[in-house]
This record gives C-alpha cells, sequence and structure tokens, in this order.
C-alpha cells in the first residue's frame, strides 16, 4: 500500500478493541499503512497512565516535547485539552473548531512522526477529529496541476507562528510536503490563524490554485473523515501523513471534554521488526 494514496472510502468506522498483545499492534499498523490512522479501546485499570500504556505498547518511546513548549517550565510532556476558565490557549482551552493543521507549529517538517489522543470524556454535543489526508490531495494535484504541487515542496512555503499570548518565539519557514529517505511523501499542511504562506517570486498563481484544491478538498469525504473518540478510546495518528481539524464541541454541565495528547519521533511498528529496540 503506497501510503500517499490515503484515502477514506474504505474506511468503515473500525475500532480496534482492547489492546493485547501481537495481534493487535499489527491491525494498528495495518490500519495506519492504509488510512493513516487507527482508534484502539483501552480497557486499563485506573491507575495506569493511558498514553504510557499505548506508547509502550507500539514501541513509541519517550513523548516528545514540541519546540513551542520547551520554554515554559510549568508544561508537561502531555498536552491537556480542556475548556478552562481563565486559559486562553487558542486551541486546547476552547471549545471552538480548529483549523486543518499538523501537530507541533515550530517542529519541522517529520519531526513528529506520531500523534496519540486519548479522550477522557467526550463532548456532548461536536468535537470530532476530522482527519485530513493532505499526502493523498497532494497527489491528485500533482496530476492534475504539476506546477501547483510543486510549488507546495518550496524551502519557504509555509510560514507557521504561535499566537498564544504572550509567546517570544518566532514563526519557522519550511515546505508544505517533502519526500523522506524512502521516497514517501510527508506534509506539514496546515491552513489557519497561525499559517502565513510565501510563495516564490512569480509564483502565486500557482500557490492560489494549489490552496483552492485543498480547500475544496476538505469538503470531501475520500479526503476528510470525521472521527468521534469515545470515553476510554485512543486515536493514533501519523502526523507526517495527515493533517487534522476540529469541530467545534459543547460540553455538558459539569463535564467538560477533556482529551490528553502525547507526541512522539517514532511510529508505530510489529513486534518482530522492533527486537531490540527497547520496546
Ligand atoms: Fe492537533
Amino acid at each position: 500500500v503506497k501510503i500517499s494514496n490515503i484515502n477514506f472510502t474504505a474506511h468503515n468506522g473500525t475500532r480496534i478493541l482492547k489492546m493485547r498483545g501481537p495481534a493487535e499492534v499489527e491491525a494498528v499498523v495495518e490500519q495506519l499503512d492504509q488510512f493513516g490512522f487507527a482508534v484502539v479501546s483501552l480497557q486499563l485499570p485506573p491507575d495506569k497512565p493511558p498514553l504510557e500504556a499505548v506508547a509502550a505498547w507500539l514501541g513509541l518511546g519517550e513523548p516528545y516535547v514540541p519546540v513551542l513548549y520547551r520554554d515554559d517550565a510549568a508544561s508537561s510532556v502531555y498536552a491537556d485539552i480542556k475548556p478552562r476558565v481563565g486559559d486562553d490557549h487558542p486551541g486546547f482551552a476552547t471549545a471552538n473548531a480548529q483549523p486543518i493543521h499538523v501537530d507541533g507549529l515550530l517542529d519541522p517538517l517529520g519531526a513528529i512522526r506520531t500523534s496519540l489522543l486519548y479522550c477522557v470524556q467526550p463532548a456532548a454535543e461536536g468535537g470530532r477529529t476530522i482527519m485530513f489526508s493532505s499526502v493523498a490531495v497532494f497527489t491528485c494535484l500533482a496530476e492534475a496541476d504539476p506546477a501547483a504541487a510543486e510549488v507546495l515542496l518550496h524551502d519557504e512555503v509555509l510560514e507557521r507562528f504561535p499566537t498564544l499570548p504572550g509567546s517570544r518565539l518566532e514563526g519557522v519557514r519550511g515546505p508544505a510536503f517533502a519526500f523522506d529517505a524512502d521516497g514517501q511523501l510527508m506534509t506539514r499542511f496546515s491552513d489557519g490563524p497561525t499559517e502565513q504562506w510565501h510563495p516564490p517570486r512569480g509564483r502565486e498563481e500557482d500557490l492560489d490554485r494549489a490552496l483552492l484544491f485543498f480547500r475544496n478538498a476538505a469538503e470531501q469525504p475520500r479526503f476528510a473523515l470525521p472521527v468521534m473518540l469515545g470515553a476510554g478510546e485512543c486515536l493514533i495518528l501519523r502526523n507526517d501523513r495527515l493533517s487534522h481539524a476540529r469541530e467545534s464541541f459543547v460540553s455538558e454541565p459539569g463535564r467538560p471534554r477533556h482529551l490528553v495528547r502525547g507526541l512522539y519521533t517514532k511510529v508505530p511498528r510489529p513486534y518482530p521488526a522492533t527486537e531490540g529496540s527497547g520496546r
């Protein structure tokens, strides 16, 4: 399966039930190859931190602290995503919709290969995570309009910058897409208020067509798939292959929507391939 051809037409809402052993890890790896994401349902004892359990199970190693949060002594390696009075984090602390993005605002393309999102408490209404197959959209665009696709590979075409109140970090420029050492397409395609596009001189119209193509694709079910996480479910996402977005939501009074996120530089691997890698 060529991962750059990820599309969601064949997805039937499959969940992987419980984490047990190699068979379920294999199932996760297969789903990631085909769709770029998988959902597992966890049944853990209450004292067991869910993200640590999933990361150990999938051989993901230690959680990665994104550049944006490195100077913040108070921040943990995990991000609590929960509406809070008095917290003004534009993504984590509100119930607003979030535009299409990859995790790791200031991190280089391909650095964060896996995101885990564990659901403690879903919203009463809305709050689905929308999977967006940026790599498939790019592949289609490259066939339909090669010049428009090519502009997204330019070194400085996409700037992402912090809108966190008080952040002094500068924006970071890089390509929106690139190929890894194995020739697989990687993405940091993001398109919202934390992004600024910088087409090379004379390529402005190529970029306009590319962005129009992506914005239209975001309305098509084969490229954009909403996923609702229930309590105790964990989304495993190839953050170097897919972008994602979030619907706005409404929480039940006294029971705020609450998710916990962990980021990793490794990808889940089946057991035999990781022998001796410290799983
Ligand atoms: Fe995200």
